[in-house]
């Protein structure tokens, strides 16, 4: 490598181990690790560094772009992409053997937001945040702002968050280096300020990470170390956190689903308190990509907290009963201000969970798999592929639901149906994948026909299309590009609420 990867570790007195490595690109500038720096001079004169991502599904070193003059931002493309112009729009090409150019758009790259920002993870209490006394559950998180609940303090509340995205990483579990597209994304928007969007990249960490300990930094800035919350990462199927299974060892009552709501919940109530910083929050985008797409689609389908704002037929709160008083309090006020919107984003999942037990046996037909399909394959629809009973995969806060509606799934569907859930596919996700059989054998080959799929079982369901689909060019499996697509960015911060 021809930079140098800094391990940070601090002293004992933090306890923290933090095994994850990071680029230094100079004494004060890093970048997430298996990314590059690329240099640039911003429009004060100033050198500056965006990170190139590497991208696992393309081949070769990736280049970052020279800019001719000076910029904002830089530009890079993946693989052995060349950086071009095509009709003055700048690109990334590749020429093939029979001389066709494959045309794939620039990665966008801003400098790294906060010293606070990569490189730091912290600590989210999920439970008992006013009195937290470093027993409870904690989730690992970037910010792009450092640590959030403190953003209420004197000291940062010059500016006033508007939009609040939390962006779920993929299998890598690299959430530094998704924190910092979504970062690009809020600085390529024009709804907002972009320094009025504060970006939340949760960590589902596993043993293998070696994440020991983390700062959870409280409200008003007392800081605990603890132990984050991990998941196990192979067993019974890889990335258990995507279907919402629970933490591992002393953390095992809490679900990764959990986690989203918490933050959430936390980000609302400083709203509702009309705490400096939170006052003028309108939305709250909740993305996912590959892995983390499963999971805001199982999430979005499940999850039963009152950030939802359903009618009031979604039923009950899913904390724990020493904050439901609280939370009631909260729903009080519910009545005379209107929530902040929540946008579920699936981007490029390998599966769904589907709504009832039909699935397409091709493009035109959609019915109830064959006998012989079934037999091959019993959990086909069961978790976490559908909601019907059997499987291995344990997911206690999905059982909570199904037993909520007394096991009425349709009543789950219809209330998923009127949530505001996008769904974005990139249009070169075309892999033929091989992984189990409740994917291959009934969801489709590839990723895109997967999402159509899907998408398109909904209006077979409710007899008209809900929810939303873009379809995004010239982009495979690839988070970063799916989500600094301007049509993406334009159903990500524009979309009205459909509530
Ligand atoms: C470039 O622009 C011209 C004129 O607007 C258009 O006809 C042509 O199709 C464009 N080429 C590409 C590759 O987009
Ligand atoms: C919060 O604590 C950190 C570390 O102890 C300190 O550097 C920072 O200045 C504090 N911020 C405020 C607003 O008190
Ligand atoms: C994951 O689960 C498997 C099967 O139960 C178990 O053998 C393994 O030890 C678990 N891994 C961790 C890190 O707990
Ligand atoms: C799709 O499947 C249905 C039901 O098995 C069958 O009747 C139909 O002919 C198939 N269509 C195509 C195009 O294969
Ligand atoms: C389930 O809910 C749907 C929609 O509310 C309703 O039409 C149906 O009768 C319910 N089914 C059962 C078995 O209660
Ligand atoms: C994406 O797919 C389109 C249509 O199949 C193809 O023309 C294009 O070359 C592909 N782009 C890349 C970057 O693979």
């Amino acid at each position: 490598m021809h930079t140098s990867s800094l391990f940070i570790i601090l002293g004992l007195l933090h306890c923290l181990y933090l095994t994850q490595a990071y680029i230094s690109c100079s004494s004060k500038d890093f970048c997430p690790d298996d990314s590059k720096c690329c240099p640039f001079y911003t429009t004060e004169g100033i050198l500056a560094y965006g990170c190139l991502p590497s991208n696992p599904h393309i081949k070769g070193p990736g280049s970052c772009c020279i800019e001719e003059t000076l910029t904002e931002s830089t530009t890079g493309c993946a693989g052995n992409f060349k950086c071009s112009l095509q009709n003055e729009t700048k690109v990334c090409t590749l020429s093939t053997e029979t001389e066709t150019i494959v045309m794939m758009p620039r990665y966008q790259l801003f400098p790294i937001p906060d010293s606070k920002s990569i490189g730091n993870i912290y600590g989210f209490p999920i439970e008992y945040r006013e009195r937290y006394d470093g027993r409870g559950p904690v989730a690992a998180y970037y910010s792009n702002k450092g640590p959030i609940l403190t953003y209420t303090l004197p000291e940062y509340t010059h500016t006033e968050i508007q939009a609040v995205v939390i962006v779920v990483h993929g299998s890598g579990r690299n959430a530094d280096e998704y924190l910092y597209s979504m970062n690009n994304v809020a600085n390529l928007q024009k709804e907002f300020k972009p320094e009025n969007i504060l970006v939340i990249a949760p960590n589902f960490l596993a043993v293998e990470d070696g994440v020991y300990s983390v700062p959870v930094v409280m409200d008003d800035n007392t800081t605990i170390q603890s132990s984050p919350m991990k998941w196990n990462e192979t067993d019974p199927i890889p990335h258990t956190w995507r279907y919402g299974a629970n933490a591992l060892d002393s953390f095992d009552e809490y679900s990764s689903y959990q986690v989203m709501d918490a933050i959430i919940e936390a980000m609302i109530e400083k709203y509702e308190k009309g705490n400096d910083g939170f006052r003028h929050l309108e939305r709250i985008i909740c993305a996912g990509h590959s892995a983390g797409g499963q999971f805001i689609q199982r999430w979005a389908l499940t999850s039963n907290s009152y950030i939802w704002n359903d009618d009031k037929h979604s039923g009950r709160i899913h904390v724990h009963t020493n904050r439901i008083s609280s939370i009631k309090k909260l729903r009080k006020i519910q009545m005379k201000r209107k929530l902040p919107d929540i946008i579920a984003v699936v981007a490029n999942p390998r599966s769904y969970a589907y709504l009832d037990s039909r699935r397409w046996r091709n493009s035109t037909y959609f019915g109830e798999p064959t006998m012989k399909q079934k037999q091959n394959c019993k959990t086909y629809d069961s978790w976490e592929w559908g909601l019907a009973n059997g499987g291995i995969l344990t997911c206690p806060y999905k059982d909570e639901t199904i037993s909520m509606f007394h096991g009425n799934i349709s009543k789950i569907a219809e209330r998923y149906s009127k949530r505001n859930v996008i769904y974005f596919s990139g249009i070169n996700d075309t892999e033929i994948l091989h992984g189990s059989c409740e994917d291959d054998g009934f969801q489709g080959r590839f990723r895109r026909k997967r999402s159509l799929f899907f998408y398109e079982s909904l209006n077979k369901l409710f007899g008209r299309y809900v929810h939303s689909r873009v379809e995004i060019e010239n982009v495979g499996h690839d988070h970063s590009l799916i989500f600094e697509d301007p049509k993406a960015i334009s159903a990500l911060f524009q979309a009205s609420s459909s509530n």
